[in-house]
């Protein structure tokens, strides 16, 4: 490879890098958020993942999903939406809960064990 094109390669791994401590959401997260979140599915909760990289990094750091009790995500993000004008419909609100919920419950109970 040329030296004009692994510097945006290099400068690319590292953007990712700083999502990469999310763990991408499964099939198991996917089913056990289905009881909660009607119509969860591991793309769903990619989408909210993504949503959370892009919305929530600008102001503070972004918290590890098991940072904040699962049960609380959804009025986390409401109240950001509310009191600091978080730009979030509320599809995307849901998609996002679901994924912070489901990532959170399975990072706990691994921390448990
Ligand atoms: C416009 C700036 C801004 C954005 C964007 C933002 N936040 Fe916040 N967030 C804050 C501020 C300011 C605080 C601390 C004060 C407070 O809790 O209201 C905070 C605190 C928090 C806390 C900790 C609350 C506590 O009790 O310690 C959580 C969790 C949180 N944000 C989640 C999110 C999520 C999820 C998103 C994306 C939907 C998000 N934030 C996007 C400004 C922002």
């Amino acid at each position: 490879m040329s030296q004009r094109g692994l510097i945006p390669l290099l400068l690319a791994v590292i953007a990712a890098g700083c999502a990469a401590g999310l763990p991408a959401p499964t099939a198991g997260d996917a089913s056990r958020a289905g009881q909660r979140f009607p119509g969860a599915s591991v793309d769903r909760l990619a989408r909210g993942r993504t949503l959370y990289v892009q919305t929530c990094a600008g102001c503070h750091s972004l918290k590890s999903p098991d940072e904040v009790p699962p049960d609380q995500w959804a009025e986390e993000i409401a109240e950001m939406r509310r009191d600091h004008g978080v730009a979030l419909d509320d599809d995307g609100a849901s998609a996002m809960s679901a994924y912070l919920w489901a990532v959170g419950t399975r990072l706990r109970e691994a921390r448990v064990r």
